[in-house]
């Protein structure tokens, strides 16, 4: 071992012992005849000192290191007289013996700060110096620990981590598939998975039972700052259970999380339906972090005659409280947001109360009590505004639903540091696509209806209703699942459904069908991104910043320079030509 210490353990109580460090120079502090060094590894800082007074020679040599050199230093451990409270080691510092230069370094293209001058591009251009940041490392340390974690907690519970294979064929979860040119099936391709989904349930035909598995899942998808190619996924199966089952078991998993790594302890999580999540919040990841629930207003400002809401399929409102300074201009640049085209709104209505007397943008349609009578059934007090949207049911939940997020950005109606959790359940099982004339799935084919809801897959598929879930937290959506479809007759039914001719059914998935003849067991499971859930618990934006080497925001990786062609005969090999 070339250090007897690392840089964060060393305390008043090691005073005059001979020590050994290793460390990246992190700031250099010259005072003349005094030089000190703040020396930094993984799991901190000690200052290292250099007297020209006493040691000429080796006050020479460190002059001349630079920030991020690496250096190996020995010395003695001596109390400081100028200490640092803030830093563990700032009892101490090291009176410096010897000196040894392991490696030089570039003057970094950005400081190696929490608070670093960096742009985003740089950082992840040099992201081997970015990793080197506190607050990236530490987030390193925060998923190491929440993996194991979770890996206790799960193998306490009877789970089996099992992994499965990345060279598959396609698992559709709704977006592109990466593909993979295999050299000795000339014109074959292999997919990545999008998820280990039909694996995981082919492990349940196995009877292993209870499954789990942290993997890297891949998606080539439109990029958000909650999106990544490649992400991480907790996935996980289960069999012979019902919805109540896993539900109890990931919510108590999630508790115990917070508790080990955030001492939180976290509420029971509601459940709520995907109908009420839309109708009470337009979003089914709703961020429960702040109220303000939508006002359905259709039965009370329709037919009165103001034309735009008679003609409209729904009224919703929003009431945001107590906001003694929404001014006209504020409320002008609130009504151009929900008319950009990202939004889609036609306009945007409001009613205040202000000194008790009514401001609205409505006056000439409604009457002055009719609008003090309106804000008095919606308990609305002074300075509180109602905002309203009008139009197509769905599209008006949705733009408030986006509405309410805004607002609650712009008059910071969201505390920090707080965690509300909820189950979202009941989803559609199938969404329509306008463009395509068919339906897909709102989870997965293989995702089960419910069981009240099986004679409507006949009827009325638009309106039945899936045994799928997802865990929502803070306005993100954490993970997902559903109970699926264990018999062949009701799998093959959805595939017909989902426009797969019976053909292109047994092509895709004739392996799957084949395993349903042999005993598959009821089951269920569920997936998380893991890269999420850290982004959260951390109350992070992007997850970006939870990943050791993401990619940008379009899909590049900026350090290796991924994706990148490949040679002709790399091409010739795998029987691929580009056009
Ligand atoms: P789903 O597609 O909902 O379900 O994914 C599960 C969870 O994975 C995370 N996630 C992502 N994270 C980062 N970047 C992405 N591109 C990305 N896509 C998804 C989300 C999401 O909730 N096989 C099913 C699960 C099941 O039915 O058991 C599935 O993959 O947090």
């Amino acid at each position: 071992m070339l250090r007897s210490n690392n840089c964060g353990e060393l305390r008043i109580n090691d005073l005059n012992s001979q020590v050994s460090l290793c460390g990246w120079v992190h700031h250099i502090r010259d005072l003349g005849k005094l030089l000190f060094i703040d020396l930094r590894d993984r799991y901190g800082t000690t200052q290292i000192y250099f007297d020209a007074n006493n040691k000429p020679e080796l006050y020479q040599s460190a002059k001349k290191l630079g920030r991020e050199y690496v250096i190996h230093v020995i010395g003695t451990v001596r109390e400081r007289s100028n200490k640092n409270p803030k830093m563990p080691t700032g009892d101490i510092e090291i009176d410096v013996d010897t000196l040894k230069v392991l490696n030089t370094s570039e003057i970094p293209p950005f400081t190696i700060e929490d608070d670093t001058d960096g742009s985003e591009e740089m950082r992840l251009q040099y992201r081997y110096l970015d990793l080197r940041r506190n607050v990236m490392k530490d987030t390193m340390i925060f998923r190491h620990k929440l993996n194991l974690s979770i890996r206790n907690f799960l193998s306490e519970k009877g789970f089996l981590e099992i992994e499965t294979p990345f060279l598959i064929k396609s698992t559709p979860e709704g977006a592109r598939d990466f593909i993979v040119p295999s050299r000795l099936n000339p014109g074959n391709f292999y997919a990545l998975p999008q998820s280990p989904q039909l694996l995981k349930q082919l492990l349940m035909f196995a009877g292993m039972d209870r499954y789990f598995q942290i993997v890297r899942c891949f998606r080539d998808e439109d990029f958000r700052a909650d999106r990544q190619p490649e992400f991480t996924q907790l996935d996980c199966e289960m069999s012979f259970v019902e919805q109540d089952d896993i539900l109890n078991l990931f919510e108590d998993m999630m508790r115990y999380l917070f508790r080990n790594l955030l001492d939180i302890d976290l509420p029971i999580f509601p459940r709520l339906t995907y109908k009420e999540a839309m109708e009470t919040f337009g979003s089914d990841k709703p961020d429960l972090r702040f109220d303000m629930p939508i006002i359905n207003l259709s039965d009370t400002l329709k037919g009165k005659g103001f034309k735009i809401f008679d003609n409209s399929e729904y009224i919703g409102g929003l009431l945001l409280i107590n906001q003694p300074d929404v001014s006209r201009k504020q409320i002008d640049k609130l009504t151009e947001w929900v008319k950009n085209p990202q939004v889609g709104g036609s306009g945007l209505a409001y009613v205040r109360l202000v000194d008790n007397e009514i401001k609205s943008s409505i006056t000439q349609f409604f009457s002055n009590d009719f609008l003090q009578n309106l804000m008095k059934s919606i308990n609305a007090s002074n300075n509180d505004t109602l905002f309203i949207i009008s139009g197509n049911r769905n599209k008006s939940l949705e733009i408030l639903g986006n509405l309410r997020l805004h607002l609650a950005k712009q008059y910071q109606l969201i505390q920090k540091n707080i965690y509300k959790p909820l189950w979202v359940i009941d989803f559609p099982m199938f969404d329509w696509d306008e463009e395509n004339h068919r339906f897909t799935s709102s989870h997965h084919p293989f995702t089960s209806p419910l069981l009240s809801d099986i004679e409507l897959l006949d009827s009325n598929p638009s309106l039945a209703r899936s045994n799928a879930y997802d865990m929502v937290m803070n306005g993100a959506e954490l993970g997902g699942g559903s109970i699926r479809i264990h018999d062949k007759f009701l799998q093959k039914k959805v595939f017909k459904l989902l426009n797969l001719t019976d053909q292109e059914a047994e092509d895709k998935f004739g392996f799957f069908l084949k395993a349903l003849d042999y005993g598959a067991p009821p089951h269920g499971g569920i997936a998380f991104g893991i890269d999420r859930i850290v982004a959260v618990m951390l109350g992070l934006n992007s997850i970006r910043d939870v990943i050791a080497f993401p990619k940008n925001n379009m899909g590049r990786d900026l350090m290796m320079q991924a994706p990148a062609p490949v040679t002709a005969d790399q091409l010739k090999e795998l029987h691929l030509k580009i056009q």
